[in-house]
């Protein structure tokens, strides 16, 4: 495709600003903490003060006394089950046997944010002190450890096409490297947070969640009680970055603790509590090999990784890492991955949760490769690009290629990269630029929807999706006016609510947008043919002689005669409403994939260890851009976290008591405005047969090898372990 033509493509949509955008900004937007109840009790939790540890005791008398507490609940009264809190461990909200500093063993409602803290501070617990591990190759040898009676490891994860060995003799080139990713916490805006209430039995939880409904059915599992008892809102959210895809533990703490004290309870996280009690990304260590012919042609990928899942692996999946089967071609690809369990706090989905250790290590693997073949790391990448995923299933659509080539023009890479880097040490400070590719599975959830036609004319869409800030009510909005040849004004769009909207799983792995396009597209065609047989037996016309035509159903005849919605719906007849479900599965013979292809130029302050990022450009392969606006502040917010991992976020836990010595956004920093360049968006928008395609994840993978990529070719040094930060830029110096 010339370039021309793929500026014609993806400069066709035009922006729309987010529904609920005036709302957000003018803090109209109610958050799960800004709902006002009457006689609302607030609650905090009970961190465990050991590492790993089985409560002997737990004193609460004190804690008991102090005016204004309504209720305390700890692991000696109240054993509930997390049903997700664990890939394959049981794990109750009340430890009784912490397994980090700062578990929960108990939690107290009281009527102030003070009066809970106050209580918390009174509570004593005797424990009887258990071995500890806070390294997972210690856990892996140290047999006195034990974190879970069935032993420190998860279950191994493999996975593997061709063969391995036969692939890696063949090569006549193998590169062998460790790369090493770190704690990642998610930091979203909104700390964790759940208000709960009981009415006759009835429970209600302003859930802060990514999904309503699985967020239902998991507290359902928990309390034991039906989910037709149970109702979820959520209707803003402040950033879920996969954290909050089930029910999480203080949304049934909130909902125990307000059914003890029959009262509405809010239970928060503070900010530290955050760090600590909600999950984060594991940590890996990847011993790769990647084997290449003798012209460069990669062959092979043999990854074996050790994962530090923390006490609590929460990954639903239990695939920690992966490869490049979806970008390059290979022959045979393995991958052994062990997660291993230590006494530090719980890991689990987050953005891109195995792209992003991954991309690191094979998209850095790639890089040295092309470097010491002497070749230019881009012409090397388009020379290994695949459009098979795992060796064998055509993508349904690719469009990574013409990604790769428009950003290369976009960075101006044929002038400004040069292979011989400059390495120069003496000069104060280098400046270089790189290249890094990401791929992320697209799949099309079940979901329903209901669109009906208002009394005044409008059509109402309700979803039980979450707007987790991806813009995906706007989306919604958009994709049902396209639909109905509707202007948007028209369209009222109903979410986050299990009592009104259609059930929907929630968002994980980027669907919502694809999935809302699809069943929204089937709703659609449903209502305009009952839109049109209800206006057929009003008009006394044939059905086939009418179209609808934005608002109005008219005649085909010219002077033909015509009935508007509002006047089709404003009868005394029923609503015309439907509610579509589908069941989208991708068939298994197909793969679809979203790609991005990033570039950046960086600078680097010898002295200082100080890495800028000076340009940043990403191209996105998503499909058919449903808003242009809210899809290019997506790949920017994923390019934000991204240089955050890349240079500067690590949760670091001491060696001696495993505590988390940076819970808090002073010392684990994210990303300031200053830390962060223009970032220039594009897309290429490629036709795929399912629509549009994920988004949300992808743009957070290639980041920090792309920065890395850059360092090396500014500076001749190699990192493989991320965030490079100053000091171990410092440290790889001497
Ligand atoms: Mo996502 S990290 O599957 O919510």
């Amino acid at each position: 495709m010339k370039l021309q033509e793929i500026q014609q493509i993806y400069r066709k949509t035009e922006p729309l600003e987010r529904v609920d955008g005036a709302q957000r900004a003018g803090g109209r937007a109610l958050f799960t903490d800004d709902i006002k109840i009457s006689g609302l009790l607030y609650g905090r939790i009970i961190p465990s003060m050991v590492a790993h540890g089985r409560v002997k005791k737990i004193d609460i008398s004190e804690a008991a006394k102090v005016e204004g507490v309504a209720t305390i609940l700890t692991c000696e009264n109240t054993l509930v089950r997390w049903p997700s809190g664990d890939r394959i461990n049981e794990r109750l909200v009340f430890a009784p046997t912490p397994r980090f500093f700062g578990d929960c063993i108990g939690a107290v409602a009281g009527v102030s944010r003070e009066v809970c803290e106050k209580a918390v501070s009174l509570v004593t617990a005797d424990y009887d002190i258990l071995p500890t591990s806070f390294d997972p190759m210690q856990s892996l040898s140290d047999e006195s450890t034990k974190i879970w009676p069935s032993g420190n490891m998860q279950k191994e994860y493999s996975f593997e096409f061709g063969d391995i060995q036969k692939s890696l003799s063949e090569s006549k080139i193998v590169f062998e490297n460790t790369y090493k990713t770190n704690r990642h916490h998610c930091a979203a805006l909104e700390p964790a947070v759940s208000l709960a209430f009981w009415d006759e039995g009835k429970l209600t939880v302003h859930a802060s969640t990514q999904g309503i409904s699985r967020c239902r059915h998991e507290l359902s599992l928990a309390l034991g009680i039906d989910e037709s008892r149970i109702r979820v809102i959520c209707k803003f959210k402040g950033g879920g970055f996969g954290n909050k895809n089930n029910a999480m533990d203080y949304d049934i703490i909130a909902a125990l603790l307000s059914r003890e004290a029959r009262r509405p309870v809010l239970l928060e996280y503070t900010r530290s509590e955050d760090f600590t009690n909600l999950h984060g990304r594991w940590a890996t260590s990847q011993r790769v090999k990647l084997g290449l012919a003798k012209n460069g042609n990669t062959l092979a990928y043999d990854v074996d990784a050790i994962c530090d899942i923390g006490a609590y692996g929460r990954h639903p999946a239990g695939k920690y890492v992966g490869g490049p089967e979806n970008l390059y071609s290979l022959k045979s690809m393995k991958v052994k991955a062990i997660p291993v369990y230590t006494n530090t706090p719980t890991t689990g989905n987050m953005r891109a949760p195995v792209g992003v250790p991954s991309t690191f290590a094979f998209e850095t693997a790639v890089d040295e490769a092309a470097y010491s073949l002497g070749r230019d790391p881009l012409e090397f990448r388009l020379s290994n690009l695949t459009n098979l995923s795992e060796g064998s299933i055509p993508f349904s659509s690719n469009g990574l290629q013409e990604c790769i080539k428009h950003g290369a023009e976009m960075i101006d890479w044929q002038n400004r990269f040069q292979l011989h880097t400059s390495g120069d040490r003496d000069a104060s400070s280098a400046v270089g630029i790189g290249v890094a590719l990401a791929a992320w599975h697209s799949e099309i959830e079940t979901s329903a929807v209901k669109l009906k036609v208002e009394a005044d004319g409008s059509v109402s869409v309700s979803a039980g999706i979450v707007d987790i800030g991806t813009g995906a009510k706007t989306a919604l909005a958009l994709i049902a006016a396209t639909e109905l040849g509707l202007n948007r004004s028209q369209i009222n769009i109903e979410t986050g609510d299990t009592e009104t909207c259609p059930p929907f799983i929630g968002e994980s792995g980027s669907k919502t947008t694809a999935t809302m396009n699809m069943v929204v597209k089937q709703a659609a065609l449903k209502l305009k043919d009952m839109i049109l047989d209800r206006a057929a037996s009003r008009l006394h016309l044939r059905k086939d002689s009418l179209r609808l035509d934005a608002d109005v159903v008219r005649s085909r005849e010219t002077d033909g005669k015509h009935l508007s919605l509002k006047e089709l719906a404003s009868s005394s007849e029923p609503a015309i409403v439907v509610t579509e479900m589908v069941e989208a599965k991708i068939p298994p013979n197909v793969a679809r994939s979203s790609f991005g292809a990033h570039f950046c130029e960086v600078n680097v302050d010898f002295g200082l260890g100080k890495i800028t990022v000076e340009r940043y450009v990403a191209v996105h392969d998503s499909g058919h851009i449903v808003n242009r606006l809210t899809a290019e502040s997506q790949v920017q917010g994923g390019v934000v976290m991204g240089i955050g991992l890349a240079l500067m976020e690590e949760l670091v836990f001491d060696h001696e008591t495993g505590t988390l010595l940076n819970p808090s956004l002073n010392s684990y920093h994210i990303p300031r405005n200053d830390d962060i360049p223009p970032i220039e968006v594009d897309f290429v928008e490629t036709n795929d047969p399912y629509g549009p395609k994920s988004l949300g994840e992808v743009p957070v993978m290639p980041v920090s090898p792309c920065i890395g990529n850059a360092v090396f070719n500014a500076t001749g040094i190699r990192f493989r372990e991320i965030p490079i930060t100053p000091e171990r830029f410092i440290r790889a110096m001497i």
